[in-house]
């Protein structure tokens, strides 16, 4: 129910993100289109909610959620070292797996992604892979 209600808010939001670039009215945006070039700036606006500011995955939305989200500062450490970036760009792309007690909360990034630049589509892959790259900046020492 919530998982729905926060996928559909953002659609919502990022819909109106566009409609405000496209149709260039002063409709009021939740949720602005960002930089496809700003790892930063995606991250602030699609992830931090869930995730926290800092990947720790303590958003304010992370409460409402059944799974927890993950803790994105250790992906390296839970990786012998190695920042984890072709699985990270999957995840974003085409979902994270389902786990076999319930239902993935983590949203599908990679549709969402893609009708930003509905002009431009390589951009959807530059931004998973700035995306992807952010998250790499916030790995524990
Ligand atoms: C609605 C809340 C929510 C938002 C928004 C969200 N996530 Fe998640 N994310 C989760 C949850 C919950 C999990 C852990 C459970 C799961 O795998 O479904 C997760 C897991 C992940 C994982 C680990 C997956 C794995 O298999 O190792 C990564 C990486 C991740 N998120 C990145 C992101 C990025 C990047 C964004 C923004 C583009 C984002 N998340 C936005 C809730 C969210």
């Amino acid at each position: 129910m919530l998982k729905r209600f926060l996928v559909v808010a953002l659609a919502a939001a990022l819909a109106g993100g566009m409609g405000y670039a496209q149709s260039d009215t002063n409709a009021p945006t939740t949720v602005n289109k960002t930089a496809a070039t700003s790892g930063k700036q995606m991250y602030a606006n699609y992830c931090a909610s869930c995730h926290g500011v800092n990947g720790k995955g303590d958003g304010p939305a992370a409460a409402a959620l059944k799974m927890p989200p993950t803790d994105l500062t250790v992906l390296s450490k839970n990786n012998n070292g190695k920042f984890p970036d072709a699985h990270i760009v999957a995840v974003l792309q085409y979902g994270a797996e389902i786990p076999s007690h319930g239902s993935a909360e983590m949203p599908v990034w990679g549709p969402i992604l893609g009708k930003m630049d509905k002009a431009n589509p390589e951009l959807k892959q530059i931004r998973i892979s700035n995306l992807s790259r952010y998250l790499e900046t916030l790995q524990a020492k």
